[in-house]
């Protein structure tokens, strides 16, 4: 009935989450209020190890894309589901060191890490750096000859692919910012370079063809592209690379006429194409690690609001006004992102009226989504945004000083807090 299957009604009508009552939660906790469900992340990791198992021979390590919500209570139950991680910035590292999260399971991104993100990637032991240009891996190659270290080290490749889905949210083709790019060469240079620095070992190659992608055959296209490349490399440089990563990207389900494949079907014709193709190409078969971000995050994820203001403008439109705004749920006004609301204490009502749900921020688009199927919502009642546990949370901002709001996890009707929910003290914190 709803977009994510964590959603319930209960026999009060309210809408539930993990078993927890919606309507209880934002009153205990107070609004806005996201709450993950923490059954839902665990069965996402699980879905995504098993099917490494069942289709690659387990020869493979899935890495939650933290970039998709990071804080020390989601690094500690991905780290108990015996996930590996994919983390961006010096903060995402920091969180999953503090959470005790296994760093040598760790994959450190980013396309400009400064000279303090590669000291402290080295120093806490990461699995592997993702580099991503050649200046890093001269960086990289000098810092770690500082420590004696010797860093194992992957290559992000643009593979020319198109994935399609958000201009913004696309990374594989030629003109971006991430990585070296297949067609020019350049990717097969900066190989040889890499492998003739003493410093840093290469062990494999990465590719990220964007996020929300509904389709199998780009990533199956995208793999076919890296296994050429690495037989290339075999061939002309006599260098094995062992590793693949194929990157994340995996589309959820943000609307019920949302239809992404399951995770098994992707890994089931992911590692078939990436079986068939070694063999053709006279490869060994790679260990392959994948990124999913979203696809663990999002589902598990709403965000509670209470309605304030209702504003009716005869035959234009009716704004129902919330408490919460683009500065927690920046995703409309960056992407025009749609998603699924509910009035959490109308939940069995029928939803009889088209609204816009307009956030609290000065500035007109600041949005939850415009023509929005809805029951009748008034002042005082609960909304509900679903599938809000990806890029809302990580994404929020302070903007108009509005203090973010707080994160709490349920699990089978429990709930307890996460992240705490700044107080005016916290706005002013770092002011002098
Ligand atoms: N790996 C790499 C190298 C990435 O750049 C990303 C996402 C992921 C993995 C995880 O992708 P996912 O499985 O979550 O799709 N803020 C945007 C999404 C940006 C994605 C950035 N990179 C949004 O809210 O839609």
């Amino acid at each position: 009935m709803f977009v994510s299957e964590n959603l319930n009604v209960n026999e009060k009508g309210h809408l539930t989450i993990g078993g927890a009552d919606t309507v209880e939660l934002a009153a205990e906790y107070g609004t806005p209020l996201y709450v993950m469900d923490e059954q839902t992340v665990r069965s996402a990791c699980r879905r995504f190890n098993d099917s490494i198992g069942k289709f690659y021979g387990g020869k493979g390590l899935a890495c939650y894309a933290s970039k998709a919500f990071s804080c020390l209570e989601m690094c500690r139950i991905v780290a108990s589901e015996g996930m590996g991680l994919d983390a961006v910035s010096i903060g995402e590292l920091y969180t999953a060191v503090k959470a005790g999260f296994p760093m040598e399971k760790v994959g450190f991104h980013g396309n400009n890490k400064t000279d303090e993100e590669l000291n402290y990637a080295v120093e806490c032991g990461v699995g592997h750096i993702i580099v991503d240009n050649i200046s890093e891996l001269i960086r990289l190659e000098n810092i770690a000859a500082e420590k004696n270290a010797v860093p194992h080290i992957m290559l992000r490749i643009k593979p020319g692919i198109d994935a399609h889905t958000h201009d913004f949210i696309k990374t594989g083709q030629i003109d971006s910012k991430f990585g070296f790019a297949l067609e020019t060469g350049e990717a097969f240079e900066a190989v040889k370079q890499a492998i003739e620095c003493k410093n840093v070992k290469l062990m494999g190659v990465h590719c990220h063809i964007g996020s929300q992608i509904f389709d199998i055959a780009p990533f199956e296209e995208a793999a076919k592209v890296m296994l050429e490349f690495i037989a290339k490399v075999k061939n002309e440089l006599n260098y094995e690379i062992e590793g693949l990563n194929l990157g994340g990207g995996f589309g959820i389900k943000y609307l019920n006429e949302h239809d992404p494949a399951p995770f098994e079907t992707y890994m089931e014709r992911v590692s078939e194409t990436v079986k068939s193709e070694c063999e053709k190409l006279g490869i060994a078969q790679p260990f392959i690690y994948i990124e999913p971000g979203r696809s663990i995050a999002a589902p598990a994820g709403i965000t509670l609001y209470k309605v304030g203001a209702r504003k009716e403008i005869p035959n234009i439109r009716t704004y129902v006004s919330i408490d919460g705004s683009m500065a927690d749920s920046p995703r409309y006004i960056l992407y025009k992102s749609e998603y699924e609301a509910i009035v959490a204490n109308k939940a069995n009502e029928e939803r009889s009226e088209r609204v816009t749900i307009a956030g609290k921020c000065c500035e007109s688009g600041d949005l939850i989504g415009e023509n929005m199927p809805l029951q009748h919502a008034e002042s005082g009642d609960i909304i509900a945004v679903c599938a809000t546990g990806a890029y809302n949370y990580s994404m929020s901002s302070n903007y108009n000083r509005l203090q973010k709001p707080a994160v709490v996890f349920v699990n089978n009707g429990e709930s307890r807090v996460a992240v705490k929910r700044e107080t005016l003290d916290d706005i002013i914190r770092n002011d002098m």
